[in-house]
C-alpha cells in the first residue's frame, strides 16, 4: 500500500493548460478519476508516472519526490502494450522487466521467483488456465486481464490505468474492473483508474476524483457521487437524447453521449 500525494499540479502545452492547479492524496483506496474528454485525466496521470514532467506542482509517493518513470507504479492502458503473437504467461512474465526489449528481457529471467510472480498475477485475474494460450486469440477482455497481470508482476505499490476498460463491451468492461479492483486488494496497492463510464465508476469506486478543463471539481466518497456532480462534469445528463442527431454530424463533438454508457 502507498500514498500518493499530488500538490499543486499544473501542466501546460503553449497555451493549453491541461491540469491546473490540482491537489490531492490517496491512500490505500481505489479512485477512479472522472471527466470528460479533455479534461486532463491522461495528462494528469502521465505526471504522476513520470511519462510527461510537470509545468509546476509535485508527486510524491510515499513522501518521495516521483521523477522518470518507476518500477513501483504500475500502467494500465485502454491499448494495453502486449506482444499478441506470445502466451499470456510470457507476456506477464516480462512485467518485471518493463524497461528492457521483449526479446533482451526473455534471455534475462531465469529468476523462478519471477515466474512464480507471473503465474499467481495471471491467478488473480482468472487466467491460469489460458497461460499459455497467445494474446492474438484472446478476447478484448482477457487481454486487458492480461494487461492487468503484467503490471503486478512488477510489484508495483502503486497503479495507474488510463481508461483501461473503453474498447470493452459493458459487460467484458464490468468483468475486467471486477478483476482490477479485486487484483489490487490482494496485492495491497493503491489505485487510480480514469474512467468514463460513470455506471462502471459508480459500481467500483470508493472514492472519485473529477477534473472539468483541467480543474479540480470535486472529490467525494462513495456515497458522495451525486446525480448533481455527475452533471456538472458532463454537462446535463438529459442532452443524451441528443445522440442520434449528433451522431449524423460526425463533425460534432459529443461529450455527453459519454454519460451512462
Ligand atoms: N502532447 C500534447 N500536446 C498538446 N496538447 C495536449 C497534449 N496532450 C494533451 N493535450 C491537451 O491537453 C488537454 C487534456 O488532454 P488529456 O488527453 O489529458 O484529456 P483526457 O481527459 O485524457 O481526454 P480523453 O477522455 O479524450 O482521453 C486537451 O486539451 C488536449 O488537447
Ligand atoms: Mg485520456
Amino acid at each position: 500500500m502507498s500514498t500518493l500525494t499530488i500538490e499543486n499540479l499544473t501542466k501546460e502545452y503553449g497555451d493549453v493548460t491541461a491540469v491546473s492547479d490540482v491537489s490531492f492524496e490517496i491512500e490505500d483506496e481505489f479512485v477512479v478519476l472522472l471527466g470528460e474528454s479533455g479534461a486532463g485525466k491522461s495528462t494528469l496521470l502521465r505526471c504522476i508516472n513520470g511519462l510527461t514532467d510537470p509545468t509546476d506542482g509535485d508527486v510524491y509517493l510515499d513522501g518521495k519526490p516521483v521523477s522518470g518513470s518507476q518500477p513501483s507504479i504500475g500502467m494500465i492502458f485502454q491499448q494495453h502494450n502486449l506482444v499478441e503473437g506470445v502466451s499470456a504467461y510470457l507476456n506477464s512474465l516480462t512485467g518485471s522487466l518493463e524497461r528492457t526489449s521483449f526479446v533482451d528481457s526473455l534471455f534475462q529471467w531465469n529468476d523462478r521467483a519471477d515466474k512464480r510472480k507471473a503465474l499467481e498475477a495471471l491467478q488473480t485475474v482468472g487466467l491460469l488456465d489460458e497461460a499459455h494460450q497467445r494474446v492474438s486469440q484472446m478476447s478484448g477482455g482477457q487481454q486487458q486481464r492480461v494487461g492487468i497481470a503484467r503490471a503486478l508482476v512488477q510489484d508495483p505499490s502503486l497503479v495507474l490505468a488510463d481508461e483501461p476498460v473503453a474498447s470493452l463491451d459493458p459487460s467484458s468492461a464490468e468483468s475486467v474492473m471486477g478483476y482490477l479492483k479485486k487484483a489490487a486488494r490482494a496485492h495491497q496497492v493503491t489505485a487510480l483508474v480514469s474512467l468514463h463510464q460513470v455506471n462502471i465508476a459508480a459500481h467500483f469506486g470508493e472514492r472519485f476524483i473529477g477534473l472539468r478543463d483541467g480543474w479540480l471539481l470535486f472529490d467525494v466518497e462513495q456515497d458522495e457521487l451525486t446525480p448533481d456532480l455527475i452533471d456538472d462534469l458532463y454537462g446535463d445528463v438529459e442532452t443524451v437524447g441528443l445522440t442520434e442527431q449528433h451522431a449524423a454530424d460526425p463533425a460534432s463533438e459529443r461529450p455527453e453521449a459519454r454519460v451512462g454508457r
